[in-house]
């Protein structure tokens, strides 16, 4: 993992997400990783629609008090199709159980699709970015500004599904699923000339990324919070943590809806943290082993709508376009995630002003 340079940022990160539970633990590990320049935060339109989606970034960032990071706001509806939410999945406001406090300030004017443009000219080459949502907003950007891949330094998307079964349709995976047309057109964007090959996490490995309620023991834990409650599958549905630090209060609200919802599903008492996954490879790509493939996206399929496909053998013109995250130390991933969000969240109710951009 990345540690500060003589206290000095050593990445710069723009983060695209559909806030959401996994989203929000993806969005406080940014937050916790002071060797990162979070450059901002674009709201895309997913698990609950756009303006919901902004409303969590803000009120996560204000709770922690970023409220420094801009948070854009992008298209309500996807390129082509209708739009569809999921709020059965992450709660009737995208964040569980949770009841975060409203913020206070306002989203950019800036637009999500505006702001991948202007970010990726402000730190041309040097930009990682990382999309846990549908990829409607990044691929509005690129048909404004066909150059804009070339000058990022990585890029890393949640989603898509290879050989495993979707999450959304038998063969589609949520984020894809939602706007397969724009998941299309970024593949299509990417892997040729300076443009990146993006690093793909798929359900294939970010379904081995299972939270228990012991990870939450050790998350409280480690923020000093308390008392350390356990989530137990017996619990009345909905009971609401009493935890003394907000951000691992909050975070556990969020997360039983999330535990509750997979048991429901016959996944176990257990929560897939797609999304703070593909924020630690964004961050330390050498987490994952890859292979290279021809990444290509269904739109016509009857029943094969948002399936992607994988090239792996070069049966396809064109060459690789992506490269799928195939194995990681699930362990490590934990180790990272607690110690990480965990140290933050006592940080933020120690030294609330601390939170500032780091130097
Ligand atoms: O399929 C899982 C993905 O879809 C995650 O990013 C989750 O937040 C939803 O957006
Ligand atoms: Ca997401």
């Amino acid at each position: 993992m990345h540690t500060r340079e003589n206290g000095r940022v050593t990445q710069h990160l723009f983060f695209d997400c559909d806030t959401g539970i996994d989203d929000s633990v993806a969005l406080l590990y940014l937050l916790a990783r002071t060797d990162v320049d979070l450059v901002g935060v674009a709201s895309t339109a997913g698990n609950v629609p756009v303006d919901v989606v902004a409303a969590n970034n803000l009120a996560w960032l204000a709770l922690c008090g970023r409220t420094d990071i801009p948070v854009h706001v992008g298209s309500a509806s996807p390129l082509v199709a209708d739009l569809m939410t999921t709020e059965d999945t992450h709660g009737p406001l995208g964040v569980g159980y949770a009841e975060l406090p409203a913020a206070s300030v306002l989203p950019s004017p800036v637009t999500s699709a505006d702001a991948w443009i202007d970010a990726t000219r402000a730190h041309a080459g040097e930009l990682v970015g990382l999309v846990t949502g549908p990829l409607t907003s990044l691929a509005t950007a690129v048909r404004r500004d066909p150059d804009l891949p070339g000058r990022l330094r990585r890029l890393v998307i949640m989603g898509g599904a290879f050989h495993t079964h979707g999450n959304t349709t038998p063969v589609s995976e949520w984020n894809v699923a939602v706007d397969p047309e724009a998941a299309a057109e970024v593949f299509a964007a990417f892997g040729s000339g300076p443009a990146p090959a993006p690093i793909v996490c798929a359900l294939d490995l970010t379904e081995s990324v299972a939270l228990t309620p012991d990870h939450l023991v050790r998350l409280a834990a480690a923020a000093s919070s308390s008392p350390i409650e356990y989530a137990d599958p017996g619990d009345e549905r909905g009971l609401r943590s009493v935890a003394d630090n907000p951000v691992i209060r909050h975070l556990m609200d969020a997360l039983r809806f999330y535990l509750e919802f997979h048991d429901e599903h016959d996944e176990g008492y257990i929560a897939h943290l797609h999304d703070p996954f593909a924020a630690l490879v964004a961050l330390a790509p050498d987490i994952v082993s890859t292979i290279p493939a021809r990444v290509s996206v269904e739109l016509t399929g009857t029943h094969t709508r948002g399936m992607t496909v994988a090239d792996e053998r070069s049966m396809t013109p064109g060459g690789p376009n992506a490269r799928i995250a195939v194995a990681t130390d699930v362990d490590a991933v934990f180790d990272e995630l607690i110690d990480r969000i965990g140290r933050f969240a006592k940080d933020v109710v120690a030294e609330p002003n601390s939170q500032r951009p780091p130097q």
